[in-house]
């Protein structure tokens, strides 16, 4: 069996540097390398203080000092570290195209296709070619052709090997995977490659837990996955607005539906929809792929998941507006958390970003606080809308280092992400503090509702009788 001594990852990302972490900590005996263009990201991953690592995961930082320059390197020479890798991941980003055919829905290729041809350039011995990126159907196809045309005698191996960590628990979710997904060419080479690849993940995951497949499934097991997991946010985020308007409560729903072990309680919580990088931008690939196959019923279905998640930030925002007696001009709102989630520093798509940019176009100020975003973060995800000029998102947002200042004479508080800390402030001293009457919008249905209640507050909660 091929044994792996090197692996090169292109791509230092949320992905890339985490999975390659925990690949060389739990094999010493391979060397990793993982690079990226990016020099700032680069040379943060290779910062002596490991609080100044580019992303936030809990327990990462344990990983890191333990095989950093053991056995895993940060570094920005590609071509090097492609020349002496028998076995590449690619784990660069793949987002939504925002040109072109397909904008607005396909997936970017661009960055995938660079990597391919500069391993064709560089490389001069066999290489076993990972997909780790979340990819399109049959995109090794492609990969794989851009490879064979260099026509120097190196052979190679695609592999589709999606990852399924989530942000947050990213180590955790790499330490102990419900599987492992390694999709290969049905030939000798190709079951060779993909039992070197298992022989990686062998050094801590069990092999029945590492599934074969061939490469399509995996490519297309990878898309579906995020697309289940998404619509199952959409489907109980629908049922909330119809317990808000029928008295029925969406937890004692969720929690009466996910006792049935054929549903599963996992990802039924009910909140002001769901963010990050990945689930709408994966289901726009599906649907897209589906049209393309001239699939419409297949696209429109899943298309519904974000029609309902965009749907469902909207409510939260007109639900506030309404509230304060339909006018949030010159108000201040303060948001509790900008992250799409706890326990990470990421915004990509977070519902935060959607719910500030509505509420500002009803002229209100956004104060903020969260635990782990900068401000720098939010200013740019807010430029990035494009919705109106640099100067006026400053205008409209101020950024707090803390919880309490962030909420003092606020007219309402929302909760977008739902970080631990936040239910154990202080909510007599904020309520004291606060402009009466004093409101509190839980987008994450994170609070003690009824103690908040006692002491005065008017609680908006997602799915409950409000
Ligand atoms: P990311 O944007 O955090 O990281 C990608 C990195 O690739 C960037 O640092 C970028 O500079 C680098 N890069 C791009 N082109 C390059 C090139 N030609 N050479 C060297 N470096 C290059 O992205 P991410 O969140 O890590 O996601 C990567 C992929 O993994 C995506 O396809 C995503 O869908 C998938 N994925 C992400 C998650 C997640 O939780 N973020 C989970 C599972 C799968
Ligand atoms: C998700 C998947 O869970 C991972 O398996 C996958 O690898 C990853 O996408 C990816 O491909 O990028 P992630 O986006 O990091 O991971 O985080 P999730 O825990 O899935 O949460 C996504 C969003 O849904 C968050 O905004 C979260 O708050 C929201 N959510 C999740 C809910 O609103 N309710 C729930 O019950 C669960």
């Amino acid at each position: 069996m091929t044994q792996i001594k090197k692996i090169c990852c292109i791509g230092a990302g949320y992905v890339g540097g985490p999975t390659m972490a925990v690949i060389a900590q739990k094999n010493p005996q391979i060397q990793v390398t993982v690079v990226d263009i990016n020099e700032e990201r680069i040379a943060a991953w290779n910062n002596a203080d490991l609080s100044k690592l580019p992303i936030y995961e809990p327990g990462l930082d344990t990983v890191v000092a333990e095989a950093r320059g053991r056995n895993l390197f940060f570094d920005t020479n590609v071509d090097k570290a492609i020349d002496e890798a028998d076995m590449i991941f690619i784990s660069v980003n793949t987002p939504t195209k925002t040109y072109g055919k397909g904008k607005g829905m396909a997936a970017d290729l661009k960055y995938i296709e660079l990597c391919a041809r500069q391993i064709a350039r560089v490389a001069k011995t066999d290489k076993i070619v990972v997909e780790k990126s979340t990819l399109p159907v049959r995109t090794a196809q492609a990969i794989k052709r851009i490879l064979d045309q260099t026509g120097n005698g190196v052979s190679y191996q695609i592999l589709s090997n999606p990852e399924f960590l989530a942000e947050g628990t990213a180590i955790q979710d790499l330490m102990n995977p419900d599987r492992v997904l390694i999709g290969g060419e049905e030939s000798d080479t190709g079951r060779e490659a993909i039992e070197a690849l298992a022989s990686v993940y062998g050094a801590w995951v069990p092999q029945e837990r590492i599934l074969r497949t061939n490469v399509w499934s995996s490519e297309l097991s990878k898309l579906t996955a995020n697309a289940f997991l998404a619509q199952r946010v959409s489907s109980i985020n629908a049922i909330s607005e119809l317990c808000e308007a029928s008295g029925a409560d969406v937890n004692e729903v969720a929690k009466a539906i996910g006792m049935d072990s054929r549903i599963g309680s996992k990802f039924l919580k009910a909140s002001v929809g769901f963010g990050g990088s990945c689930f709408q931008k994966d289901i726009f690939n599906l649907v897209y792929i589906a049209k393309t196959y001239g699939l419409d019923e297949v696209a429109d279905y899943w298309e519904q998941v974000i029609i309902m998640n965009d749907f469902q930030k909207r409510r939260f925002a007109e639900r506030i507006v309404t509230t304060l007696f339909n006018t949030v001009n010159d108000k201040k709102i303060a948001f509790l958390g900008w992250a799409f989630k706890k326990d990470t520093n990421d915004t990509r798509e977070s519902a935060a970003i959607y719910v500030a940019n509505d509420l500002m176009e009803e002229e209100a100020q956004i104060h903020v606080f969260d635990p782990k975003v900068t401000e720098q973060q939010m200013l740019t995800d807010l430029d990035y809308l494009n919705t109106r000029s640099s100067e006026a998102n400053r205008k409209h947002l101020t950024v707090h280092q803390d919880p309490y200042t962030a909420l003092e004479n606020a007219h309402g508080i929302a909760v977008l992400t739902e970080w631990d800390e936040f239910k154990t402030y202080d909510w007599q001293r904020i309520y004291n503090k606060m402009q009466k009457p004093a409101f509190v919008f839980d987008g994450r249905n994170i609070l003690d509702r009824k103690q908040l209640e006692q002491i005065g507050f008017e609680v908006y909660s997602i799915g409950a009788a409000n």
